[in-house]
């Protein structure tokens, strides 16, 4: 696999960021991940305008405009023999470092960030998940991103603790809690539920990651006429739920089966679930850029 790490194209295992890197160091930095459909990135204009806001909340310079990324997008892509694949993209900008000054605390701009675009496959169960739905687990109160979990930052540690934890319980995804129990969102999606014939997911935009399925949701349930809400929610909203998914860019729309081992209504995914996938699925089709040029 080729990554593009500060301008160069290079073989993963050859790309090198400095030890006294932002990032490596203190989690200085932010990121974004991406479907790639037929070589092409869904959305990459949003994307791209949230990972300038959130690196503008960390005073951290993007040092590439629009244009340059799509254009060293499509150059990975087609290095990676993936202008026909389906991928995940992930864009990660750090700090940068100077080993006479690690930990930064002023005239940050003098720092050269690093930008690294890195493709992987998306998970090979993925379609198997879409059909079927997956189970997930509630993690306890407290387990939420923290303090910034409405910045895509490089602190991951709380959702990789979250992933570890929900694996070692057999399930896909952990439904994260704040410190009063309401659920926020999972590890690497959005939650929805349907009750009542209302399509729900938790408020509290300071606490989780409003993210771009998630507003692509929304906009696809409010086109199909179904009455949506934004609000608390708690864990015996979930498990009295007719229906539940998860929704991610990668993952895109996930119909949760299972919580903590119950079954959500009858176990099976529900028909707005399914409504919403194949509405999903025509966006995805209508939001891709045209075809890129032929190989260079
Ligand atoms: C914690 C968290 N919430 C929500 C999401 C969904 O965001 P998006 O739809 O922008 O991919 C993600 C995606 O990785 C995430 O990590």
């Amino acid at each position: 696999m080729q990554v593009f790490l500060n301008g160069e194209f290079m073989p993963a295992t050859q790309a090198r960021v400095s030890a006294f890197d932002g990032g490596f160091m203190y989690g200085d930095g932010v990121y974004t991940t991406l479907r790639l459909y037929r070589g092409r990135a869904l959305d990459l204009a949003a994307h791209l305008e949230r990972l300038r806001r959130h690196a503008a909340a960390l005073a951290l310079p993007v040092p590439l405009d629009d244009a340059a990324f799509a254009a060293d997008i499509d150059r990975l892509v087609t290095l990676n023999g993936l202008r026909e694949g389906d991928g995940r993209l992930r864009i990660t900008i750090s700090r940068g470092g100077d080993p006479d000054d690690p930990l930064p605390l002023r005239d940050l701009g003098r720092l050269a960030p690093t930008v690294l675009l890195a493709l992987s496959p998306v998970p090979a169960e993925l379609a198997a998940w879409a059909r079927d739905g997956i189970a997930a687990c509630v993690l306890a109160p407290g387990s939420a991103r923290g303090g910034l979990a409405h910045l895509k930052t490089l602190n991951g540690l709380p959702a990789v603790l979250a992933q570890r934890e929900a694996a070692a319980r057999g399930c896909r995804e952990a439904i994260l809690a704040g410190d009063d129990g309401r659920l926020l969102e999972g590890a690497v999606s959005n939650l929805f539920l349907v009750a009542g014939g209302v399509l729900v997911t938790p408020a509290g935009e300071d606490h989780l990651l409003a993210g771009r399925t998630r507003e692509r949701i929304l906009g696809l349930a409010a086109g199909l006429g179904l009455p949506c809400a934004s609000r608390r929610l708690e864990l015996a909203d979930l498990r009295a739920a007719d229906e539940a998914f998860t929704a991610s860019s990668v993952r895109e729309v996930l119909p949760v089966v299972q919580v903590d081992g119950h079954p959500v209504a009858d176990g099976r995914p529900g028909p707005v679930t399914r409504r919403l996938q194949a509405a999903y699925r025509d966006l995805v089709e209508k939001a891709l850029p045209a075809a890129g040029p032929p190989a260079a």
